[in-house]
């Protein structure tokens, strides 16, 4: 029950090991933020995105969500990815799933799981457009991992058809865009996919900015 305790503990140990280092750590970082990354990973506990990458305070711009998805209608993943882009100006976007993600997992049963079912459902809809690679994997442990990494490859596509990103794309010739796995397993990320600013996108979802937008 107190076992809350211990994290507001550990917070004052931690606080005294940064002063002792630099006496103006705090003062220092409370000034401004400047990343270089925006990453989108999973919620997982298991996945701390500072950790797993040797990244400081100040160094990553993050947001997570179950299963790291970037859908087009969420206002939340929106917000961050437009000031990321536009007010941080990153030079990189990394979308990182991981293998044995309990959002894909649960994604490819038909339990009921209430208000989730609707998250879940984009990830359904993932399937549903790679059916054929996925259904032609006869063992279910691979068949989710490789969804894992296709979920991970289309949330980066989706990244590429916000008008945001092709606005940047245009202007300024940045950011580049990640698509990594982290094996919880043994702790490694693996790269999957980059687009960077020269990557041809469907037409269909092409934007036209020579009209005011
Ligand atoms: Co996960």
């Amino acid at each position: 029950m107190d076992s809350h305790k211990k994290l507001l503990l550990t917070n004052q140990a931690w606080v005294k090991d940064k002063l002792e280092v630099r006496a103006n750590y705090f003062e220092s970082m409370a000034a401004d933020q400047k990343p270089d990354f925006l990453w989108i990973g999973c919620s997982d506990s298991r996945v701390p995105a500072e950790e797993i990458t040797g990244t400081e305070p100040g160094e990553l711009f993050v947001h997570r969500n179950i299963a790291n998805l970037v859908i087009h209608t969420d206002f939340n993943v929106l917000s961050v990815l437009q000031y990321a882009v536009e007010v941080l100006a990153v030079k990189h976007i990394i979308v990182c799933g991981h293998y044995n993600c309990g959002g894909i997992r649960n994604a490819l049963t038909n339990r009921h799981f209430g208000l989730i079912n609707k998250w879940l459902r984009h990830i359904k809809d993932v399937y549903r457009v790679h059916r054929t690679e996925l259904d032609g994997i006869a063992d279910e442990e691979k068949r989710a991992r490789r969804l894992v990494e296709i979920n991970i490859m289309e949330q980066v596509w989706n990244l590429a058809k916000t008008s945001i990103v092709q606005k940047a794309w245009r202007a300024e010739g940045r950011p580049y865009l990640h698509g990594w796995v982290y094996d919880l397993h043994t702790g490694y990320l693996k790269d999957l996919l980059m687009l960077t600013p020269e990557t041809r996108l469907d037409e269909l979802y092409k934007f036209d900015f020579d009209e005011q937008s």
